[in-house]
């Protein structure tokens, strides 16, 4: 049961960045020298990539010690092992969408499949371009995992994204890596640009421009040390619990602000929040530093769609502070939140009223009108940014919130209820 409590004070940290560790294990598995990885997300999602890339070769040799670096020792670019049995990318989108599009480049044949819920994600996205780049690819009702692959040459291809997805526009970047010649992916909303960053880092030509990104086809990558920043989507929820909760004011140190990461930030501090945060590094072209909030008096915003892809993991935060904020909050443009881990759209409308809130829920679009919750319980149905959303209302909420299925959280934040507690005590 998560009570009201507070405030929020101190410092933390949060664990490191799942995006950039799912980019970082598939990059380094395909090098040709081993590569260091250094504080890396170990949650459900990229525990499945690495146990997919171990079961193609590549060895992970862990450090014991608190930051669980990593030595992952790669196969070179063409140099994974078909496995003997099924992919199993467990809960992960990020996982199979990146992962098939590097096996659409191998030899042999591989088979992906994932859980229940990443049994209903739409994989028609990335099996469109990787059929016109020449993959032998298939999927259960053309849309669906399990997806079969025999691996072989590919072509590049110029492919205009249908919709705003960082994983299609890596998974096409990704096969790119194996056509001769520049693959382009041009995106009309652009989204989180740790591939493209990622990629440069290990030596790959990648050019980008005006909505359009290049990269060329390559005979080998190579990697020193990757240092992944804390997971600013994690960061957020503590975000969004000491903007809410009075007389709070908390750092976060070492989380990643690259900037097609920081939509929430912004729209906190459009709220009319007190946060700030400023960059003290950049490594491996992503920028990390600190961020510090204090809790303010909010007020209602507009969130338009073309701000969405940078805030596509924080929506659900946006409608609670919505709650909270004097005057209606507006978002638009969230259509492909109902092929998260759940459809997200939908569980925004059911948790916030269910608690007690007024949320009015359309196609694409969501109004949160204010209005204190009073609590209730919220079951995360298996997505762990609902189980954090319902954790973080029960800070606020008149009568607690209890969380069914709150181990979800472990998906991309282990240990998040002890962070909690520290910055509560
Ligand atoms: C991710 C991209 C986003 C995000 C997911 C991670 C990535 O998904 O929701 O948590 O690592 O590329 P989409 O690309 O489907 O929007």
């Amino acid at each position: 049961m998560f009570r009201p409590a507070g405030p929020l004070r101190g410092s933390v940290r949060v664990p490191g960045d799942k995006s950039i560790t799912q980019r970082a294990l598939i990059l380094a598995g395909l090098c040709v020298r081993p590569v260091r990885i250094l504080s890396p997300l170990w949650a459900g999602d990229t525990e499945a990539t690495a146990a997919m890339l171990e079961s193609m070769g590549v060895t992970l040799d862990r450090a014991d010690d608190r930051r669980h670096d990593v030595l992952v020792g790669g196969r070179g670019l063409r140099g994974l092992e078909p496995p003997d049995g099924v992919l199993d990318a467990r809960n992960s989108a990020t996982a199979m969408r990146l992962l098939a599009a590097v096996c659409a480049g191998q030899q042999g044949h591989y088979r992906f499949d994932g859980d229940v819920s990443l049994r209903t994600r739409p994989m028609d996205r990335i099996v469109e371009p990787l059929r016109a780049m020449g993959a032998r690819i298939t999927a259960r009702d053309d849309k669906y995992a399990p997806l079969e692959i025999d691996g072989g040459p590919l072509r590049p291809v110029r492919y205009r994204l249908p919709v705003a997805s960082a994983q299609v526009k890596s998974a096409v970047l990704l096969a790119g890596l194996f056509a001769v010649g520049e693959t382009t992916v041009e995106e009309g909303i652009p989204s989180r640009d740790h591939m493209e960053r990622m990629m440069r880092a290990a030596g790959v030509p990648v050019h980008s421009a005006e909505g359009a990104i290049t990269v060329t086809g390559v005979s080998r990558l190579q990697l020193d040390e990757v240092h992944v920043p804390g997971d600013i989507s994690s960061a957020a929820f503590l975000v969004a619990a000491a903007a809410l909760v009075p007389g709070s004011d908390l750092s976060i140190a070492d989380v990643g602000l690259n900037p097609t990461r920081t939509g929430f930030l912004e729209v906190v501090q459009r709220m009319g929040g007190d946060l700030s945060w400023v960059v003290d590094a950049e490594i491996g072209g992503e920028p990390r530093g600190t961020v510090r909030v204090r809790h303010a008096p909010l007020t209602g915003t507009h969130v338009s769609a073309g701000q969405i892809p940078n805030l596509v993991d924080e929506v659900a935060l946006v409608a609670l502070l919505g709650c909270y904020a004097d005057g209606e909050t507006v978002v638009e443009g969230v259509g492909e939140l109902r092929v998260k881990e759940s459809d997200r759209l939908a569980a925004i409308g059911e948790v916030i009223n269910g608690l007690g809130g007024d949320a009015a829920v359309a196609a694409d679009s969501f109004v949160i009108r204010p209005r204190p919750l009073r609590g209730g319980v919220v079951d995360s149905g298996g997505d762990h940014r609902l189980a954090m959303l319902g954790a973080v209302a029960g800070l606020i909420a008149a009568e607690g919130v209890a969380v069914a299925g709150f181990s979800a959280a472990g998906v991309s934040f282990p240990g998040f209820n002890d962070v909690l507690q520290e910055v509560l005590s």
